[in-house]
């Protein structure tokens, strides 16, 4: 058998990933619930607000957004992957929302996947794009020259360096070294023209490496919580086909770790003075949205939904969608009596359930 070199196996891997996550086959969501059912509003009866003056327009990283939605980080680096970067690009171009391109790790080794994520850019000139490259690739060689090259890649407005540690412990061919990542981070957002958004991959982030990574440099943290797609169980359905049968089993154990999305949303928010957030992991509706926004959220941003209606589906179908979702934000938003973000940030919340006992045994009021 000819045993296959490091860019055909990011290809690869990229691949059976999408495959994977579009597949009814499979079974990779979480059976944890991303915790936003233990926030409540408080309904008003008396909402004293006119819902067709509600604004949902919002700023992160001092771009302006008409929505707060971000179409999170997936794909690129295979040949199939053009076509649905370059419609979400469209996508966020046409709506003034922001998205971020997958891992361009293969576009280092590969110039000729360059344009798998170029094209972003020809599409959407002007929306918010994020690059996106493993924080651990500075321990395995990928050098601050080739940060600001996948930076260049797509003009990008921000530097997206995704954590995960159970997807690459799980990976069959994860890279593992994960020590001494912090002063790294902390040289490179000296060196780099742009933003850096620290971002976890389905695990959450709590408040102590919310603080070292804001230590670091990190302008922003997209918190990726439990409740949404799973990385564990993904990287299990892989070392499965590959017949690595510990890799599976340590999938399939941690297949729901992690800090909720809530959680990790309240955890970070305690930051907010301090950091941008991008509340992600399991976010499917506009209530959920509203929910993650009044918690202090800049942004949400959802993965696995759009992956999944773009398979097949058209541009169209996606703005279809996200308009439903833009209608639910503002029918939460409505009934709780907030005409933009910034009021919404400031309803009473009752916090309830896991969610409540988890704050207030971490000890936070
Ligand atoms: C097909 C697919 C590929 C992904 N690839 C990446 C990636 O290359 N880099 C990254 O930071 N996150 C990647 N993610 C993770 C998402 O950005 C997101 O953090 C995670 O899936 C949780 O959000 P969700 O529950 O809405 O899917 C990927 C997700 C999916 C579904």
């Amino acid at each position: 058998m000819v045993k296959k070199n490091e860019k055909q196996l990011i290809e690869q891997r990229k691949d059976d990933h999408l495959e994977i996550c579009c597949s009814d086959k499979y079974d990779i969501e979480m059976s944890v619930s991303n915790g936003f059912e233990d926030i409540l509003f408080v309904p008003r009866a008396v909402p004293e607000i006119n819902f067709d003056k509600i604004s949902i327009e919002s700023k992160f990283l001092g771009h302006n957004f008409s929505s707060p939605i971000f179409l999170s980080s997936m794909t690129g680096g295979v040949h199939e992957a053009k076509s649905m970067n370059e419609k979400i690009a469209r996508v966020a171009e046409k709506l003034q929302i922001g998205m971020g391109v997958g891992s361009q790790r293969a576009a280092l080794l590969d110039p000729s996947l360059v344009d798998t994520f170029s094209v972003v850019r020809e599409v959407a000139p002007t929306a918010f794009i994020a690059a996106n490259i493993g924080a651990v690739q500075l321990n395995y060689n990928v050098t601050f020259k080739q940060i600001k090259k996948v930076v260049e890649m797509i003009k990008a407005d921000a530097l997206i360096l995704h954590l995960n540690p159970l997807q690459e412990v799980v990976q069959p061919e994860g890279d593992r070294n994960f020590d001494k990542l912090l002063p790294k981070i902390a040289t490179l957002s000296k060196e780099l023209d742009c933003p850096i958004i620290a971002k976890e991959v389905g695990s959450g982030i709590a408040i102590e490496d919310g603080n070292a990574l804001i230590e670091a440099g990190v302008q922003a943290i997209d918190v990726a919580g439990a409740g949404g797609t799973s990385w564990a169980k993904i990287e299990a359905v892989r070392a499965q086909q590959q017949m690595k049968l510990t890799n599976q089993k340590i999938g399939e154990l941690f297949g729901n770790w992690g800090l909720s999305t809530a959680v990790s949303t309240l955890e970070i928010s305690k930051l907010s003075e301090n950091v941008e957030i991008i509340a992600s992991g399991g976010i499917r509706n506009g209530l959920e949205a509203a929910k993650a926004l009044s918690l202090k959220a800049n942004l949400v941003g959802m993965a696995l939904p759009i992956a999944q209606i773009l398979k097949d589906g058209t541009e169209i179908q996606l703005i279809e969608s996200i308009t439903l979702f833009i209608q639910e934000l503002k029918t939460a938003m409505f009934l709780v009596g907030a005409i933009n973000l910034e009021a919404l940030r400031s309803v009473p919340l009752a916090i309830v359930g896991k969610t409540a006992q988890w704050l207030s045994a971490r000890g936070f009021e």
